[in-house]
């Protein structure tokens, strides 16, 4: 059976372990020089309808260093958003590539995708969803913290990388607090597919609150790409929520970049000796070729 990654519990709680456990072992290896080529003569389809830095580098390297070729595909490389569906764009791709990589703005998208493709999907993002980033952020927060006894405050939007990340805190047993203003929170079917893991996050509305027991504040842009139009609105809901050093005091500051300085976080806070956010951003590219390897094996 093709294996797909829409969200992270598409994996079950082992399988997402066995995925960090590979990510690990795949980095020790890239940091002692050594390489592997097990995705040798394989080609990832990389369809974007948004801009992006880490994903699209992070994949397209990740690819390379395993032995294999990554297809950029933007808004207008390709018939896909010009007229062509979603459902045919899956089954030609799946004639030629090994694996498709997709960032979408509706999750419904990258559904059809799975649907059609018979090839593995991996969602680099939708209005939804980032599990990419929540493999990254596990693995990091597994490195420097580990699980046990971990708190994690979600200061700012109820999006797509808090709902991924909430979910995926759950499967590990990472304990989670989330601060968001009235009307942005987490979705109801989030928190209760977290619920399913045994760890729904505690929510609020008052971010000093939710910092209080917290280990590490993890925090996201205001205004997420496509809702531009939104924008004077949310910030003004988001007013209190920018974290900045006296919310953050000792604790570790994770984002998952772009960072909108001034808005969500400070530059003192990025800048600050708290914040491992270029770990995180390193770590998409292993976590990555942990995932592409493991799903390789699994078909
Ligand atoms: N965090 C993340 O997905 O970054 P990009 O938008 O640069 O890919
Ligand atoms: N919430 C942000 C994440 C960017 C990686 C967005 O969707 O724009």
């Amino acid at each position: 059976m093709v294996r797909h990654l829409l969200d992270i519990d598409d994996l079950s709680p082992d399988e997402l372990t066995t995925v960090l456990d590979r990510a690990a072992v795949i980095k020790a290896a890239h940091e002692a020089g050594e390489s592997d080529r097990p995705l040798a003569d394989q080609t990832l389809g990389m369809i974007f309808e948004k801009p992006s830095t880490r994903t699209r580098v992070s994949f397209e390297t990740g690819m390379t260093q395993l032995g294999g070729h990554a297809v950029f595909l933007g808004p207008d490389d390709i018939h896909l958003g010009h007229g062509e569906p979603v459902k045919d764009t899956a089954r030609a791709l799946s004639r030629y590539v090994d694996a498709i990589m997709a960032r979408l703005f509706d999750h419904a998208d990258a559904e059809a995708l799975a649907e059609y493709a018979t090839v593995p999907v991996v969602n680099g993002l939708t209005d939804d969803a980032h599990p990419c980033q929540t493999l990254a952020d596990l693995l990091t927060i597994r490195e420097q913290f580990g699980f046990e006894d971990t708190t994690v405050a979600w200061v700012g939007d109820g999006n797509n990388v808090a709902q991924s990340f909430v979910v995926g805190a759950a499967m590990v047993g990472l304990d989670v607090v989330v601060a968001t203003p009235e009307g942005y929170g987490i979705d109801d079917d989030v928190l209760d597919r977290a619920a399913e893991f045994g760890g729904a996050p505690q929510t609020t509305t008052d971010p000093e609150a939710a910092v209080a027991d917290a280990d590490i504040v993890y925090t996201d842009v205001f205004v997420s790409m496509g809702q531009e139009d939104e924008r004077e609105r949310k910030l003004d809901a988001f007013e209190g929520f920018q974290v900045t050093t006296e919310l953050l005091g000792d604790r570790t500051l994770m984002h998952c970049l772009p960072a909108h300085r001034g808005e969500e976080v400070t530059d003192d806070s990025i800048e600050s000796d708290t914040a491992i956010v270029w770990d995180q951003a390193e770590n998409r590219l292993h976590a990555q070729k942990g995932l592409l390897v493991w799903l390789d094996e699994q078909s």
